[in-house]
């Protein structure tokens, strides 16, 4: 009899160790996952697949074809894409065959645009959700999806991008970068289960931009230390303006409506 319950008590110290050293791993984790979303995992991709070492960092600006100052590999932003692609198919042929060998006429333009360099095929390398990833995170990178001209949620847009909050949000709000000592390790995004864990109500999405923290986690004790001790904190920018809360506000309704704005064909401005 005695040896059993040492056993059982063996095995139960065991279990208690053993989630005390993985528990806290296991909880980023699954926050990893739960708030992933096709956007930040083909941000990640591109990445691991060195396709911003052609097309510079994001797609913001490809290298340069020495001797044509003018030309080199296209960025992802800035319109040029409009020359090459139209839509989510032409897209994944890109990635899957590389520079168009056949040259028809509406690809010539694109590639004389870089003449020294061809865009590699990832046809053995790229495939099934990892291609819709690909495909999402150019569609945004590029600007190939963004809200209507002129409406509040475009304006709300354009102030994030001119506000720099991006450069912690993650292209489009789709979260993701690496934060140290925070509760999940990385800054949330703007759509998704991150937003609606973090943003409870509009009254708390502008606590968030005017005081850079709300009361509900300010009050919690444990998220409370996470405030403390997470390296980027959210700055308050106490002078946005109501209209612009609104416009920002406007924004990220119309993320959770495009499923982070990457759903559906191009949107031509
Ligand atoms: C070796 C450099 C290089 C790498 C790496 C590279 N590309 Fe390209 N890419 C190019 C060049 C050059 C062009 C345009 C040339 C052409 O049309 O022949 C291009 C064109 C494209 C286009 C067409 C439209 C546009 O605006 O750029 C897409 C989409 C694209 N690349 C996506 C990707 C993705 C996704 C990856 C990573 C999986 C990647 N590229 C990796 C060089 C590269
Ligand atoms: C220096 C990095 C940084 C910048 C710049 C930044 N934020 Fe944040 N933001 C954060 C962090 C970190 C959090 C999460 C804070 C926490 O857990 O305490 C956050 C939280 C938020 C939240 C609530 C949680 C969520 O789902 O994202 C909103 C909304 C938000 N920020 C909006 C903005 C807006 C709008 C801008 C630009 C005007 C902006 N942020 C700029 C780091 C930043």
């Amino acid at each position: 009899m005695k040896s059993r319950w040492l056993r059982v008590l063996i095995v139960a110290v065991f279990v208690a160790v053993l989630l005390f050293a993985l528990g806290p791993w296991m909880v980023s984790a699954w926050w990893r996952h739960r708030s992933a979303n096709p956007v930040r995992r083909g941000v990640q991709l591109a990445r691991e697949l060195g396709c911003f070492s052609c097309h510079g960092d994001l797609g913001r600006a490809g290298i340069a074809d020495p001797g044509h100052e003018e030309k080199g590999v296209p960025g992802w932003g800035g319109g040029v894409w409009m020359m090459y692609v139209a839509n989510d198919e032409e897209v994944k042929r890109y990635i899957l065959d590389g520079s168009p060998q056949d040259h028809a006429p509406a690809q010539t333009a694109a590639h004389e645009h870089a003449e020294h360099m061809e865009m590699p095929a990832y046809r053995d390398h790229v495939s099934g959700t990892d291609l819709d990833d690909l495909v999402a995170a150019f569609k945004v990178l590029s600007g190939m999806r963004k809200p209507p001209g002129g409406s509040p949620a475009r304006k709300g847009y354009d102030l994030s991008r001119q506000w720099d909050c991006f450069s912690c949000h993650g292209p489009a709000g789709s979260g993701g970068l690496p934060n140290p000592g925070s509760f999940t390790g990385f800054v949330p995004g703007w759509y998704g289960a991150d937003f609606s864990e973090m943003v409870q109500s509009r009254a708390e999405f502008d606590a968030w931009i005017h005081e850079g923290s709300i009361a509900r986690l300010r009050d919690h004790f444990m998220a409370s230390r996470y405030l403390e001790s997470q390296r980027l904190s959210m700055p308050a920018y106490e002078q946005m303006t109501p209209a612009q809360l609104d416009e920002l506000w406007a924004y990220t309704q119309w993320l959770q409506e495009t499923d982070g704005g990457y759903q559906g064909e191009a949107t031509p401005w």
